[in-house]
Parts: structure tokens; C-alpha cells; sequence
């Protein structure tokens, strides 16, 4: 049992099956069946153009800094963004830009702030190309259609390119009730992933324009991320987009059964305001190591982050299974 997050979960007993067969091709040519059918899908899904395929969230988020900028270029990011603080510093190391950080007012820009954020054109500034947004945002929350709207129209009137990092978009389509291009809607470009809660062992997509995607290809290639015969891994994707996606509510409906579950433990405090999708965040009164306990009784979670706890549902999580950690936590905690 393994709560520590999404990405834990194995490829389903389909996404092996379609592995055997899938039609494969080098990608570097250009020519793997796979790998299109997955990117026009991707793309079509997401209402724009094209996509690319690549190996991880990251790196395409990565990929879409360094397609979108220039050298010397600074970009405008939340300062509890992934980018921000789960990338290594790589926006300075592989794009030479330098981040602006915004305040965050629980994953979304402050509109006041926001402005006077974008450097005014004078020869003593870098350029601000571009600006992120995370939708649904690390913190649980998603973020909605309006506050994106918002955004994107400000860094449009200052001329700047717009990156969502949508690692759970999918999640956050559903979260919210709207279709997937319509959150992409507010954006230039998406990265979307399909090993977080789609199950899929590996991979992610940048999706944009055509001409922009032609021009993040040969950056792909720069970064080593170039793949030969890769429709064996886009055959997995295309499993999570057919069978995985259309189930992702009941991992949103087994968070909340495990937060009202949790919330019978009196020492457990629940942030029912950041409970949008797959993840149940709380703190404890106690000064008890959860990790460790639960781990003694083969129960995976991750330790206490900023003070805080958080528990994420995936394919592989049944009731059964929260109801065993529930019982566990009554031991350590009652
Ligand atoms: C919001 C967000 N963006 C990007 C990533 C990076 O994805 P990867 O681990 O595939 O590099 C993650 C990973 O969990 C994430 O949560």
C-alpha cells in the first residue's frame, strides 16, 4: 500500500499487453505510428496544434522554457511552483534564464502584483518572455477558469508567452467540470503528464502551436531527449488515455472518503480548502513520525513536508486499502 504519491503506481496488465504489439518506428525520424497517433491525440484533446513527446514532466516543462526565451531572458514563476522549487535551479542551467518569483496566494498570481512584475523595456532589464502558471497547482488546489483568464490576459497586454504546467491538467479538467482545451485555452503552451495518475510508466507532452513544437523539437534533441523506437512507451500512453483517464474520479472520490475517514482521529487536522483532487493534505497535533509507524506496518507514506502530511490516491488504492491505513492510524494515534 503506497500513498506516497501518483506516480508509484505500475503499468496496467493492458499497458504491458500493448506494449508487445505496438507499432514502433525511430522517432528521430520522425516516423514512429505510435508516437504520432499519442501527440495528435494529445494536441487534439488539448485544442491546440501539435505535441511532442517527452521523457518526463520536467523535461518538458524545461523544453518549453528554453523554446520559448532566450539567454539572458527572466521568466515569471509562483514562488511554490514546481518549477521553482522541484527543478534543480534548471532554468538557469540549461535555458539561462533567470526566475522572477511572484507571490503565491494559494497557487494562483496576485492581480495587483502582477504588472508591475513584467520588466519595462530599458536597457538596464532583462527581457520578461514568459510567464507559468501550474494548473492543478502542488498544493492540492485547482485552479479556476477565471483566475487563468485573468493571467493570461495580463502577460498577453505585456507581451509575454504563457507555460502551464499541467503535470495533473487532467485531473483539474475534471475537478473543475470543464474539458481539457478549455483550461489549455489560456495558455501558449501545456505540459501534460502520463505517469502521474494515468498510470503510465513514462512520459510527458509539450503541446503548442505547430511552429513552435518544430522548434522545441530540435531543442528535445539538444537535451538528449530524442527517442528511437519509443511507440513501445507512447503504446502505454495511449492505454492511460482509453482506459485510465475516464476512471480518474475515483481516485478524487477515494481522497475525499479518506479524508472523512481521517478526520474521525481528533489529533488529525484536514485542509478541506486544498481537497480539489487526488490528495488528502493534514497536520497532526502529535509529535509521532507517520512515516516511520505506518512503515512498520507496510503502509508507504511520504514524511512530514512544511509541517504537513500528505496522502495521494491512485489506480492501485482500493477502500480496502484506506480503510487498513485508517485502522493503522487509529493504532498509532488512539
Ligand atoms: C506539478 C508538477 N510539475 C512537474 C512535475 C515533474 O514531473 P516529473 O517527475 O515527470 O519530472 C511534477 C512531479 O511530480 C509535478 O507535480
Amino acid at each position: 500500500m503506497d500513498f506516497r504519491s501518483d506516480t508509484v503506481t505500475r503499468p496496467t496488465q493492458s499497458m504491458r499487453e500493448a506494449m508487445l504489439t505496438a507499432m514502433v518506428g525511430d522517432d528521430v525520424y520522425d516516423d514512429d505510428p505510435s508516437v504520432h497517433e499519442l501527440q495528435d491525440r494529445v494536441a487534439h484533446l488539448l485544442g491546440k496544434e501539435a505535441a511532442l513527446f517527452v521523457p518526463s514532466g520536467t523535461f518538458s516543462n524545461q523544453l518549453a522554457i528554453m523554446t520559448h526565451t532566450q539567454p539572458g531572458d527572466e521568466i515569471l514563476v509562483l514562488e511554490d511552483a514546481h518549477i521553482f522549487l522541484h527543478e534543480a535551479g534548471a532554468p538557469g542551467l540549461l535555458s539561462g534564464v533567470n526566475m522572477r518569483l511572484a507571490k503565491s496566494i494559494d497557487g494562483t498570481y496576485d492581480l495587483e502584483e502582477l504588472p508591475s512584475l513584467f520588466r519595462e523595456k530599458d536597457i538596464h532589464h532583462p527581457r520578461t518572455s514568459l510567464l507559468c502558471m501550474e494548473n492543478a497547482h502542488g498544493n492540492g488546489r485547482v485552479i479556476s477558469l477565471d483566475s487563468m483568464k485573468d493571467v493570461y490576459e495580463i502577460a498577453k497586454e505585456k507581451g509575454a508567452m504563457v507555460h502551464l504546467d499541467g503535470a495533473r491538467l487532467f485531473n483539474a479538467a475534471l475537478s473543475l467540470e470543464v474539458e481539457p482545451h478549455e483550461l489549455a485555452a489560456y495558455t501558449d503552451t501545456v505540459s501534460v503528464c502520463l505517469s502521474k495518475g494515468l498510470a503510465a510508466p513514462i512520459g510527458s507532452l509539450l503541446v503548442g502551436s505547430k511552429d513552435f513544437i518544430e522548434k522545441a523539437r530540435i531543442y528535445r534533441k539538444i537535451m538528449g531527449g530524442g527517442m528511437r523506437q519509443v511507440g513501445i512507451l507512447a503504446a502505454c500512453g495511449l492505454v492511460a488515455l482509453d482506459e485510465v483517464l475516464p476512471r480518474l474520479e475515483e481516485d478524487h472520490q477515494n481522497a475525499r472518503y479518506l479524508a472523512l475517514s481521517l478526520d474521525e482521529i481528533p489529533s488529525v487536522h484536514i485542509a478541506w480548502d486544498r481537497l480539489d483532487l487526488n490528495m488528502v493534505f493534514f497536520t497532526l497535533d502529535e509529535d509521532i513520525d507517520l512515516a516511520e509507524e505506518l512503515g512498520e506496518r507496510g503502509i508507504l507514506v511520504n514524511p512530514l513536508d512544511l509541517g504537513e502530511y500528505r496522502f495521494v490516491t491512485h489506480i492501485d488504492t482500493t477502500k480496502e486499502d484506506i480503510d487498513r491505513l485508517i485502522l493503522a492510524m487509529k493504532e498509532i494515534l488512539l
